[in-house]
């Protein structure tokens, strides 16, 4: 496989999509081409209602284009799969099960042995040790955060794919999640997709921003973002991404 370690880790090819509503249709996506490399994370922004979250469904295979493909390793993707791509839900934890055995029931079909070590390599990884035996209803939003997170890193997917995962947290643990997130990308090198229509939480995260126009959502352009992590938020190299960024966008941020 080595020799294979250039290729792409994911590629939109020439993707479309549209819906039907009531008697009209609705082209939500249109031409979406973009390869992402194995260990990157790219970003996804764009304003409300362009088809990130379609995009999403597309790449995990919930829902089909119209035309075009996805694949992951030159693969295509025909249907949902786990170990290949996770999908990133706010809501994903299951309320009835504690911290254990969420991040457990992803590792059914492993040997008893590597299934307890992979449980408690990412509860720790997480920031959770001391809260195994612990029901979601006694976590933080954050905490709550943090079990998803693990869930996603105990099934090693391909590719995690987060579609807005901290848009319901305070500012302060939206930040502390941030750098959470990026500490464990660092480590463990997986391909990230991160939907947000956060133009900071994209700078401070991507490799790459890829901008979304609104409806039909098309590639605006694709914003590298060469800082080294941790990101001086106050540095004028941050600021000129951030006014191409709501350029991009067509929005005026000045006030
Ligand atoms: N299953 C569906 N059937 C019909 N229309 C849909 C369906 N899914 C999405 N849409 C429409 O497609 C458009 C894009 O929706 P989508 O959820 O992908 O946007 P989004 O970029 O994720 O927005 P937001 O930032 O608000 O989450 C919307 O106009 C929505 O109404
Ligand atoms: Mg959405």
């Amino acid at each position: 496989m080595s020799s294979q370690s250039n290729r792409p880790k994911v590629v939109f090819e020439r993707i479309s999509k549209s819906f039907l509503k009531r008697e009209e249709t609705l082209q939500v996506l249109d031409d979406i081409n973009l390869e992402v490399a194995d260990g990157e994370f790219v970003c996804l922004l764009g304003p409300s209602g362009c088809g990130k979250s379609t995009l999403l469904n597309i790449v995990g295979g919930f829902e089909k284009a119209d035309s075009g493909r996805v694949t992951i390793d030159g693969e295509e993707v025909t249907g949902p799969s786990s170990r290949r791509i996770f999908v990133f839900q706010e809501y994903g934890i299951f309320p009835w099960a504690s911290v254990w055995d969420n991040v457990a029931l992803g590792l059914r079909d492993r040997p008893e042995s590597e299934r307890r070590r992979l449980v408690q390599d990412t509860i720790d990884m997480v920031g959770l040790s001391g809260f195994e035996r612990s029901y979601p209803m006694e976590l933080s939003g954050g905490m709550k955060q943090r079990v998803e997170v693990a869930r996603a890193l105990a099934v090693s997917p391909d590719v995690i794919y987060m579609d807005e995962p901290f848009g319901a947290l305070d500012s302060l643990t939206r930040l502390t999640m941030r750098s959470e997130i990026i500490r464990i990308w660092e480590q463990e090198k997986k391909t990230i997709l991160f939907v947000t229509h956060d133009v900071d939480e994209s700078i401070q995260l991507a490799d790459r921003v890829v901008v979304l126009s609104s409806r039909p959502g098309r590639i605006a352009d694709i914003v590298e973002v060469g800082m080294q992590h941790p990101r001086d938020l106050g540095s004028p190299e941050y600021g000129r991404i951030k006014n191409r960024l709501y350029e991009l966008l067509g929005v005026n941020h000045s006030v």
